[in-house]
């Protein structure tokens, strides 16, 4: 027991001075830490000469380089640049700043930098930089006991990066960082990235909305000028777009208007509401999602890969609309109007057959002027036997002779029903307006004589216009144009697609 008295009474006060006695020493070396310090760094500046470079007229001083990207923040292809906020960061040997006293490294206020020698380093291609200055100026000086100065810099800059936008939106970009020194040449400056590869860090951070980073790679070398050559450091990397949005933007809609487009051969031919409705409002949305795209990009006078896509759909989609109107005018441009002229000539006929009739029971003896009348008839028939041998519809016109021929002895023979039976066998015809001469040659002469003219014309009109048709299956039939634009097209499509994205992937 009396042992732990002495314990307690001995060995706690003693404890106690001993801690006293370590925390006073404790304080010490911390004031004496700060004194240290303080006329170390008086002394470090007292006589520096901020004009001369480390090492002046000796070797040069070799500056390291590192980077740490904290973002790239835009990437323009309007400007053709980039947006690039970094941690900048740079360290030369300064004898002169060398301090052995101390075994700390000195972390200064950033006022320091002011007073020191500082490597003259800039951006070749920035065009817009500047540094963080909230809440100070970011940026950070340290010294090492070698006399080794570390110094910092928070940096956005704003820098060129030409693209080749001809396999926009499926391209790649390489956008470079170059830094060189303004005024030292490699006489006296010297650059390298600190720590080789690993120099650029924060890449793998990285995200862009609209690019991945494929590759990074770091270049250093020397470049020539008038005035000398100078050390040059280059960050290159290679940005990939992103193809999902343009997807979702440009090709589904463009893909998905083409097809709409292609709805206008399943509606009926004579809905041409619905047709020309259909085919302008495709064309005018293909226009709109082009104006949208070119917005954002530069006016660059070579085609870009998306413009080869937009101009094929467009391209589609105003054929699908000139399909209807060639149906149209296949359609309604030539059927109706025949159709037409043949009630008219019809009507004209009937008239003049009524007179005609009447005329006959009058003059029914004048048996001459029949015989006059099937010479002159015959003449005709030799024009329309010509025009029969060269034509392409040559069946129809056959049967026209055939039906001339008949209805022509009964003529003759003066029969007036005979007469109107023919005209009624003519009305029932499918082609009526393939034989628009016919019924009026047998009731005038004078009719006679224009008619062979014009069946002259006719045959010359239609060999003309036989070459054509010929090649095209049978244009008389509308919905054999919308059957085939219905395969063809798609398969047209197809085919633009495939050669595209085989082209532009690879
Ligand atoms: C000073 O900095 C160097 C290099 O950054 C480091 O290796 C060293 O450990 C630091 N010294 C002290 C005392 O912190
Ligand atoms: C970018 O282009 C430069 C110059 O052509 C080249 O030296 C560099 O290697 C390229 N960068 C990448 C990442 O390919
Ligand atoms: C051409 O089309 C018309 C009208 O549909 C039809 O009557 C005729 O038989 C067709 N001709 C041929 C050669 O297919």
């Amino acid at each position: 027991l009396k042992h732990l008295y002495i314990d307690i009474y001995i060995y706690i006060p003693c404890g106690l001075l001993l801690l006293l006695v370590c925390s006073n020493q404790h304080s010490s070396t911390g004031s004496t830490g700060m004194s240290v310090a303080k006329t170390t760094v008086d002394k470090l500046l007292k006589g520096y000469d901020i004009r001369l470079r480390p090492d002046f007229g000796g070797p040069p001083v070799i500056v390291g380089m590192s980077i740490n990207i904290a973002s790239i923040d835009s990437i323009s292809e309007v400007n053709m640049d980039y947006t690039i906020t970094m941690y900048f960061q740079q360290s030369w040997r300064d004898k002169r700043l060398a301090y052995g006293e101390l075994n700390l490294n000195l972390t200064l206020d950033n006022r320091v930098a002011d007073q020191l020698w500082l490597p003259d380093t800039y951006f070749l291609n920035d065009k817009k930089s500047f540094l963080h200055g909230v809440t100070v100026k970011n940026r950070m000086i340290r010294l090492h006991p070698d006399g080794t100065v570390l110094y910092g810099l928070r940096i956005t800059t704003t820098a060129a990066c030409m693209m080749d936008l001809r396999r926009y939106p499926l391209d790649e970009q390489n956008c470079t960082l170059e830094i060189e020194s303004y005024g030292y040449t490699t006489d006296d400056i010297v650059f390298f990235w600190q720590g080789g590869d690993d120099a650029v860090t924060g890449v793998d951070k990285l995200e862009l909305p609209q690019f991945s980073i494929v590759d990074i790679r770091l270049v250093s070398r020397e470049v020539r000028f008038t005035t000398g050559s100078y050390p040059r450091l280059s960050l290159s990397f290679r940005i990939k777009r992103n193809i999902g949005y343009f997807i979702l933007q440009t090709y589904m809609p463009s893909i998905l208007i083409t097809i709409l487009s292609w709805v206008s051969f399943w509606i009926n031919y004579d809905a041409s509401a619905a047709r020309v409705a259909l085919g302008v409002t495709t064309v005018l949305t293909m226009t709109t999602i082009n104006t949208h795209l070119r917005e954002t990009l530069p006016k660059i006078p070579y085609v870009k890969a998306i413009d080869v896509y937009l101009m094929g759909c467009f391209v589609f989609v105003f054929l699908a609309l000139l399909e209807y109107a060639f149906v149209n005018y296949v359609f309604f441009g030539r059927g109706p109007a025949q159709q037409k002229k043949i009630n008219e000539r019809l009507n004209k006929a009937n008239n003049e057959r009524t007179r005609y009739e009447e005329k006959r029971l009058r003059e029914q003896k004048l048996h001459s002027i029949s015989s006059l009348h099937f010479a002159l008839h015959s003449l005709t028939l030799g024009v329309f036997s010509l025009c029969s041998q060269v034509d392409a519809y040559g069946n129809i016109l056959l049967t026209t002779l055939e039906m001339n021929n008949e209805v022509m002895p009964s003529d003759v023979g003066s029969s007036v029903s005979d007469s109107r039976n023919s005209v009624m066998s003519f009305d029932s015809s499918g082609v009526q307006f393939r034989k628009p001469m016919a019924p009026r040659d047998g009731f005038s002469h004078h009719s006679l004589d224009r008619s062979a003219m014009r069946s002259r014309a006719n045959c010359r009109l239609r060999r003309r216009s036989s070459k054509l048709k010929l090649k095209i299956p049978n244009l008389s039939d509308v919905s054999t144009i919308d059957k085939w634009s219905r395969v063809i097209f798609p398969i047209t499509f197809g085919f633009f697609n495939l050669i595209y994205w085989l082209y532009y992937v690879n």
